[in-house]
């Protein structure tokens, strides 16, 4: 690589991850190894986009004992870290929040379609020929040792021309057989880069569907496809167009019988896409690709969501909020429309997730939007002026400290509680009426009709000061502050 490509990469990375790099190229030198930058950072680098991460390539000349491993050990970086990466030799060298991906060139068989490969030693050629599409199998040979002999760009497959004419192309027909998730990334980067897949590559992911290929592939590979589909949408990609493709190439049927994606749910997963790329809640936590499953899966039939859930390897709590997501956000988004008040919204979404809130976002008329994100940003970190401690403290117990609180908090987001004193007033009323409640409901098995005779007799609740009586959830007495 020219010094001024290599200055191009280093410009393109987080300064930690240039130092990263720089120490890796500088113990290289030292001990006379070879190493390239392959892979998605070439592709994106000759395409001029953003690099993300950097993957290198040890390749050891005949004699020489080093790999990746050893390489990266030998690093003279206070503070480095070598963290063996994966099953294939991978490492990771980290610091500081920067990392680099350092491999050793291998060879790739698959012995059974679906299943991981058996990993051998290899050579260059044989590390880039094992890859998905051409356009991932180049590389630029970054050290002395790596350029001894060899072009500025590494290419075994013209992957410069398919760049060039913008087409995802496998080495052979047997690709997506060996390694079906090569659809699901094909989707992810035709989506992303603006690509197509060539037509000889279709017709062999036809014939993997057809062969039922995709059967032999563990819900954990899938699951980590599509997480990445849905995070790449920071990357501009829109995870209903990928979906759509994977829809058109009968990928979703091969993955699960009757899958689909609904017309429905693709305004809602593109306008998902939009706000995983800019996000308009602040801290926002929680996984993209929960919000996203939850509303692709929201609009499937109840059958094909349990088994895609199962399929894809989800149990437990997750599996659990995605079954439940769909009745969740028909109730939310009704209580919404009708909530009137700040204190109602608050009452509404309270209990919400953030990958609910995001699912929400994605799928609410404007009017719910609007409050969904003025909840968010605004009123979900306001604290009422008193604590649960404080209502114990003024004589409240059991049951009456949780109503009085969820009334107060209500009433200090519609504006109606401004002040402590006003709150501890309104806290002995809610207590009160608890207190009255539970009275009656002890009397009502033996005495129905005298207590009903009773009741009717007993004076009216004593006016409030500040509110008017406890409304039913999710209504209060005020209008809508906008
Ligand atoms: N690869 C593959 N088959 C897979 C997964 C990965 O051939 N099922 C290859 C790809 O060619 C890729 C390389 O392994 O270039 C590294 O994988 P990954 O980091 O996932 O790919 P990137 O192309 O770097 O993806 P991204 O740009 O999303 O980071």
């Amino acid at each position: 690589m020219t010094r001024t490509a290599l200055d191009a990469v280093r410009r393109g990375v987080p300064p930690g991850v240039a130092e990263l790099l720089d120490a890796l190229l500088a113990e290289a030198e030292r001990r006379d190894v070879a190493v390239h930058l392959v892979g998605g950072p070439v592709r994106d680098f000759l395409l001029g986009r953003a690099l993300r991460d950097l993957d290198l390539i040890v390749e050891p000349r005949d004699g020489q004992s080093v790999d990746a491993d050893g390489l990266a050990r030998g690093v003279a970086l206070a503070d480095a870290e070598v963290v063996s990466h994966d099953r294939f030799g991978t490492v990771r060298i980290a610091r500081g929040g920067a990392a680099i991906d350092v491999a050793t060139v291998r060879r790739e068989r698959y012995v059974q379609p679906g299943a991981l490969p058996t990993v051998e030693p290899g050579s260059l050629d044989d590390d880039l020929r094992r890859r998905d599409f051409t356009v991932n199998a180049l590389a630029i040979p970054l050290t002395t040792a790596a350029r001894r002999g060899r072009p500025a760009v590494i290419d075994p497959e013209d992957g410069r021309g398919d760049l060039a004419a913008g087409v995802l192309r496998v080495f052979h027909p047997q690709s997506f057989h060996d390694d079906p998730t090569r659809a699901l990334r094909a989707a992810r980067l035709a989506v992303r880069l603006g690509f197509r897949l060539s037509r000889g590559s279709r017709s062999a992911l036809r014939d993997a569907v057809a062969a039922g290929a995709f059967g032999g592939v563990s819900g954990e590979r899938y699951r980590r496809e599509i997480e990445k589909l849905f995070s790449d949408a920071r990357l501009g990609l829109d995870p209903a167009a990928a979906l759509r493709l994977l829809a058109e190439w009968h990928v979703l049927g091969a993955l699960e019988p009757g899958l689909s994606l609904p017309p429905k749910a693709r305004p809602a997963l593109r306008r998902l896409g939009r706000a995983i790329a800019a996000p308009p809640i602040e801290d926002l936590r929680g996984e993209p690709w929960m919000a996203g499953l939850a509303l692709w899966l929201a609009d499937v039939d109840a059958t094909s969501r349990r088994r895609t859930l199962r399929r894809l390897a989800l149990r437990g709590d997750p599996a659990q909020r995605l079954t439940d997501f769909p009745k969740r956000r028909d109730r939310m988004l009704r209580q919404l429309a009708r909530a009137r008040g700040r204190g109602a919204v608050d009452a509404v979404l309270a209990d919400a997730s953030d990958e609910e809130l995001l699912a929400l976002l994605a799928c609410a008329e404007p009017a719910s939007r609007r409050r969904i994100l003025r909840w968010a940003n605004e009123d979900r970190r306001r604290r009422p002026p008193v604590t649960g401690n404080d209502l114990v403290a003024a004589g409240l117990s059991g049951p009456a400290v949780g109503a009085a609180l969820s009334r107060i908090r209500l009433g200090w987001l519609d504006g109606t509680v401004r002040t402590r004193d006003e709150a501890i007033v309104l806290a002995r009323e809610v207590a009160m009426r608890v207190a009255r409640r539970s009275r009656s409901a002890a009397r009502k098995p033996k005495q129905k009709r005298a207590t009903r005779r009773a009741s009717a007799a007993l004076p009216e609740t004593p006016a409030s000061p500040i509110l008017p009586p406890t409304p039913p959830p999710n209504r209060t007495l005020l209008p809508e502050r906008q």
